[in-house]
């Protein structure tokens, strides 16, 4: 529907940016960090994009004063960022490294001090090695007393400071990654196995939601959940079955779990059709029926486009997500699932370098569609621009980004004035950071660091003009995009 005028944004409204341990922090073995899946998968050969490793990442472990001070400067009034559970337990169980959870609790009171609100991720993908190895990590369902013992030393830590968590970010990507592709730790392909671990994953996000809301601790915890709204092609029926089909196991799978409890009929039947449907162990039921979110954390990028993929002689190729990790324009394969759908070019929205599609009504969609069907306010937990940036006269001119993420506050208004309550809007990424398979060179930031695929760089924050942008966005509450 169109609105003859929008409704603002609420006075409370987060507007904040974001960012993950692994990818700022960098110290990856100092004050007595363990290793975790990441630091030992970047090392393995063609993993990642030129051999670049989150080793030093922007370095914010040690210039986390000077970052706040940005934000602050900025006006931000949120910022979501992860811990890593190797620095607070460097085996992931047992022994707490009091140093770590001392720099995590030094940057909560410093983003405190500047009037910053903390949004907390618990787990933004790096796993404990020392968990992998004891027992496979997310394969057993020891992770799930392990995760929550975690999570409850971070809860008792700063859990009078913190009122937002993030309990799992973008489950459905760290298990298609992980389990399908091969393209994340553990680096696997086994369909059966992926669904079980994502069942693990589902039953540590309800056990930590519940021992969160048992604590009694006064604040709101979600899990972030990587949405890409589905569209079908035309109205042939046959194409908007396969939107569908897209959607019910792309997005119903994951998030009626988080909300309902249980899988959605159609996606589950098809699984135990082709016998890699999740087992349930005792118990596993009432749990996952146990929990509710307090809101859910919408990760949004991109929109994608389905037709009919037929069962015999159809597309098959999984990845649906970043296939193109070059930055090299229309170098993305074609990819489906024969029998269910697949995902074709759509010719009314622009894409970026690296092949995302670039659709800020898709923002509004998808956020209507979370409001509908799940009836929870929601925290934009992540949405940006991945893009080439060049230093002109020491200056970063990224009017692209700016144009970006300007729809997309418009796309945000609307969906407020059609009645989503959206509770705020951490965009990706606050400075330049490392993306996981593509290096350096793809920048989401609003500050720009000197740091490239050589990881030699001088480190030297430097606001991008979207940053001075942001913060007149931000002064009027959302009036001046
Ligand atoms: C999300 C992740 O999937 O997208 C981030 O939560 C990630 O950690 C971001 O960096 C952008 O992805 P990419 O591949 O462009 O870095």
């Amino acid at each position: 529907m169109e609105h003859k005028t929008l409704a603002a944004f609420p006075s409370d409204f987060l507007w904040g940016s974001a960012s993950a341990a692994y990818q700022i922090e960098g110290a990856y073995d100092e004050d007595g960090k363990g290793l975790s899946v990441w630091d030992n998968f970047v090392r393995i050969p063609g993993k990642t994009f030129k051999g670049t490793t989150g080793d030093v990442a922007v370095d914010h472990y040690h210039r986390y004063q000077e970052d706040v001070k940005l934000m602050a400067d900025m006006g931000m009034k949120a910022y979501r960022f992860s811990i890593a559970w190797t620095r607070i337990f460097p085996n992931g169980v047992g022994e707490v490294n009091e140093v770590g959870v001392k720099f995590y609790s030094d940057l909560i009171d410093d983003l405190l001090a500047h009037g910053i609100e903390p949004v907390v991720t618990i787990y933004h993908w790096d796993l404990p090695q020392a968990l992998q190895d004891a027992y496979g990590g997310w394969e057993s369902r020891q992770i799930i007393p392990d995760f929550v013992a975690y999570a409850e030393t971070l809860f008792k830590a700063y859990g009078e400071r913190v009122k937002y968590w993030v309990s799992l970010n973008e489950q459905n990507i760290f298990t298609h990654m992980g389990w399908q592709i091969a393209t994340h730790p553990p680096g696997k392909k086994d369909e059966k196995l992926f669904y079980q671990v994502n069942h693990h994953a589902n039953l540590v996000n309800a056990a930590v939601i519940n021992k969160f809301h048992d604590m009694g601790i006064k604040g709101k915890i979600g899990p972030s959940f990587a949405y890409t709204p589905q569209y079908a092609i035309d109205s042939n029926p046959m194409n908007v079955l396969a939107a569908e089909n897209a959607e019910e196991l792309g997005a119903h799978f994951w998030m009626d779990m988080y909300v309902y409890g249980e899988y959605p009929i159609v996606a589950l039947n098809y699984l135990k059709e082709k016998g890699v449907a999740p087992v349930f162990a005792e118990g596993d039921a009432e749990l996952l029926k146990s929990a509710k979110p307090d809101f859910m954390g919408l990760n949004f990028y991109q929109t994608a486009t389905n037709a009919w993929n037929p069962i015999d002689g159809g597309v098959e190729n999984k990845d649906s997500y970043q296939m193109n990790t070059t930055g090299k324009k229309g170098t993305s394969k074609d990819s489906g699932i024969p029998g269910l759908q697949k995902t074709v070019q759509n010719p009314f929205v622009e894409t970026t370098n690296w092949d995302w599609t670039i659709d800020p009504v898709g923002l509004r969609i998808a956020l209507r569609r979370i409001a509908s069907r799940y009836r929870l306010p929601v925290l934009i937990t992540e949405n940006g621009l991945g893009e080439y940036d060049k230093l002109e006269d020491g200056q970063i001119h990224d009017t692209y980004r700016i144009d970006f993420l300007k729809k997309h506050v418009v796309a945000i208004r609307e969906a407020i004035s059609d009645g989503v309550d959206v509770m705020g809007y951490t965009t990706w990424s606050y400075t330049d950071l490392l993306s996981w398979l593509n290096g350096y060179q793809k920048r989401y930031g609003f500050v720009y660091v000197d740091q490239d695929e050589t990881m030699n760089g001088s480190l030297k924050r430097i606001p991008k003009d979207s940053y001075y942008w942001y913060k007149d966005v931000i002064a009027s509450n959302g009036c001046d995009e």
